[in-house]
């Protein structure tokens, strides 16, 4: 019986926490913090991500985390866009994750459709004038690049 109530004790443990630090949730397979408060551009969200959070802009690399943050945008009625991590800003076209240097997918189904001019094609299209990461409500909240002096709320992401 004793140890059955450790057995259950340590199970309600692992379920409560699933491994995140405070301020945090797990969203898919990543402990991530919405920060809802004031707005920032990418750069000092990043900041607010190390000095708030102990954390950096989050990366997301999987459909179904993708699908995971979603559903959680969903759940709790956020109408945001947010920052994520991602940047082409030390070289115009090539994306890549400020947590680690990673390249950012290119591939279905991160990016958003864009009107083109001969039909749809995928975003990135801002060009030089669009360096930075959304997370894009009114992309339906796939990815797109936004001009990084934009202000939007964040999602920090636990390293
Ligand atoms: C973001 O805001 C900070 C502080 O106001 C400013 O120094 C920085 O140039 C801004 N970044 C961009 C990309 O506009």
């Amino acid at each position: 019986m004793k140890r059955l109530l450790s057995f259950i004790a340590a199970a309600v443990f692992v379920g409560c926490c699933q491994g995140c630090d405070q301020g945090y949730e797990q969203v898919g397979d990543a402990c991530l913090a919405f920060h809802l408060g004031s707005a920032y551009n990418w750069t000092e969200a990043d900041v607010v991500c190390s000095e708030q959070y102990g954390g950096v802009l989050a990366k997301v690399t999987s459909a179904s985390d993708l699908r995971a943050i979603y559903e959680y945008i969903i759940t709790y009625g956020l109408t945001d866009s947010f920052w994520l991590g991602g940047s082409d800003l030390l070289a115009e076209g090539d994306w890549v994750w400020l947590a680690d240097g990673s390249r950012v997918s290119k591939a279905t189904p991160f990016w958003a459709l864009a009107n083109g001019l001969f039909g749809y094609i995928h975003e990135p299209s801002g060009g030089q004038e669009e360096n930075c990461l959304l997370l894009d409500k009114k992309k339906k909240y796939f990815f797109n690049d936004e001009d990084c002096g934009a202000y939007h709320h964040l999602i920090c992401m636990q390293m």
